[in-house]
């Protein structure tokens, strides 16, 4: 580094300013985004395992599944027809992330959340009306879309009106949404399944407008960010919104980054084919590996097929219905732990310990599946055992509800720079997606080959993405937005693709004496 900027004493910068009112408002409404996402990962497996659903629209599925008779716990009837109905949404998803970037980055990140709420409202309509096979499709691609334009402005938006001392707090609530929404749906299957008359999908199936309808309505009270302002070549309300949200007028130091961060986003005309330059490695490394990771903890193999596993090892309907809902508990009360921690112990930490009880819980469950099972697949379990297996799993989805669950999201949206940030989040989100939708598909037939093995094979998953954030990911809270990329050039393996001209000196303060907030890497 002889000649070129001591990266070594990089200080983060801390900004005037505090959490107002107005700030933690407009987050809470924003985050509500997540509702529709997490209302859709829980609703699924309920409704396409009811009866008369699968009666009207499966005939096939529904007949083939009362026929089967295999005592083989591990390789239970399995219809491809019905995974793929299911995980439809994440392929549009995926591909509506990828147009979302274009609106949120020219119209703003508020028009793309009214444009999620807005197309997942008509999805929910058309899917709880559905007549036909056509409607239920059309109505899952809508909600795909939905949650593709959700999922790819509100995680950015929670980063960019958030002071960054509270980033990380604010952002969770985005997860915290989707922990609320699955629980929602937990809910609303158990009461759904119980209704009379066959059309309890229905009611599943349309209340998802209930979220739609809030995210929807909520957004058009939403101002757009500073950033997004400033980027767009509106530098006045940009300011007056800055001075609103940190409460302060003393905002200069914040907005002056902010233009310098504009200026050079300004500079680049192509972000998807500039984000695959060598100064972006890092950032584009992490926006393909942490949702890649966050899917291979194997948390989706819980959230879509709990009530099935507990049927497996003996629970009676309701009881696996009720196992699914104690889960979803948890998942909502872990998320506090990382909500009020993330911002004090930092990320790094949170990942480690995270993965490491994640790691520990899918050893035991898979040994204890082992005991039982076998190779064979055939056995019993006492009803002891089973709740200690609850008891295991629902310490696993506690791990990964205050780490890989709400820093999928979190990291991914806070360590782009402006000028790629809107292209670098449709990435995350897209890769999020595509192996949302390969787990799930792929969940039954790995489960019938694997077997107990499963669990193990996603825990040598978790000891690799630990070993990666270790050695890779370095810290990044407390760290304004728009300086992150002071946090990178630091780094022991990344600040190699960055050159020294590439950090935008206007945004970089030395240290002085005793370094304020410094994350050194
Ligand atoms: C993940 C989802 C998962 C959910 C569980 C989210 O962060 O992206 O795939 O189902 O957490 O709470």
């Amino acid at each position: 580094m002889a000649g070129g900027i001591p990266t070594s004493r990089f200080v983060s910068k801390d900004y005037p300013g505090k959490l107002t009112a107005y700030v933690l408002f407009t987050c809470i409404i924003a985050a509500t985004g997540g509702l529709i996402f997490g209302y859709d990962i829980g609703i699924s497996g309920g409704v396409t395992s009811m009866d008369s659903f699968l009666e009207k629209f499966f005939p096939s599925v529904y007949h083939q599944e009362i026929e089967d008779t295999s005592t083989n716990q591990y390789c239970k009837f399995d219809s491809q027809l019905l995974t793929v109905f299911t995980s439809s949404l994440y392929l549009a998803a995926l591909l509506a992330s990828i147009l979302a970037s274009t609106v949120t980055k020219l119209l703003g990140r508020k028009v793309s959340m009214l444009t999620g709420g807005i197309v997942f409202l008509l999805g929910a309509a058309i899917n709880g009306a559905a007549k036909n096979v056509a409607m239920l499709i059309i109505g899952r691609i809508l909600l795909g879309i939905g949650v593709g334009f959700a999922n790819q402005s509100v995680p950015v938006y929670l980063s960019e009106m958030a002071p960054a001392r509270f980033r990380g707090m604010l952002n969770m609530c985005f997860q915290l949404m989707i922990t609320i929404g699955i629980l929602c749906a937990n809910l609303v299957n158990y009461g759904a399944n119980k209704i009379e008359g066959g059309w309890g999908w229905r009611v599943s199936l349309g209340l998802a407008a209930l979220p739609a309808a809030i995210i929807s309505i909520g957004s058009l009270f939403l101002p757009d960010t500073p950033n997004s302002l400033v980027d767009r070549g509106q530098p006045e309300a940009a300011l007056k919104m800055l001075r609103r949200i940190r409460g302060t007028d003393d905002v200069k130091e914040e907005y002056d980054d902010l233009v310098v961060a504009s200026q050079e986003s300004k500079k680049i005309t192509h972000p998807w084919s500039n984000i695959l330059k060598r100064k972006y490695r890092a950032q584009l490394t992490m926006a393909i590996m942490i949702p890649l990771f966050q899917q291979l903890t194997g948390i989706n193999v819980i959230e879509f097929y709990a009530p099935v596993l507990f049927k497996t090892i003996g629970f009676g309907n309701n009881a696996s219905l009720l196992s699914a809902v104690i889960i979803g508990l948890v998942n909502v009360c872990a998320t506090f732990v990382s909500i009020f921690t993330v911002d004090k112990v930092g990320r790094r930490a949170l990942f480690l310990q995270g993965g490491t009880q994640m790691l520990i819980c899918q050893l035991i469950v898979g040994t204890m599946i082992a005991i039982k099972f076998g190779t064979s697949g055939v056995g019993e379990i006492p009803k002891v055992y089973a709740v200690f297996l609850v008891l295991f799993i629902c310490i696993y989805v506690a791990g990964f509800a205050w780490s890989w669950g709400p820093l999928g999201w979190l990291v991914p949206s806070e360590i782009f720079p402006l000028e790629i940030r809107s292209a670098g989040q449709a990435i995350n989100v897209s890769v999020n997606m595509l192996f949302t939708f390969g787990i799930a598909q792929a969940f039954l037939a790995m489960l019938c080959h694997l077997k107990f093995g499963l669990f193990y094979f996603f825990a040598g998953w978790v000891v690799i993405m630990t070993a990666f954030i270790a050695f890779l990911l370095p810290e990044t809270k407390n760290v304004p937005i728009e300086e992150m990329v002071l946090v990178w050039k630091a780094h022991w393996f990344w600040g190699r693709f960055i050159a020294d001209e590439d950090v935008h000196v206007g945004a970089v303060e030395m240290a002085n004496g005793k370094p304020k907030g410094v994350n050194q890497a």
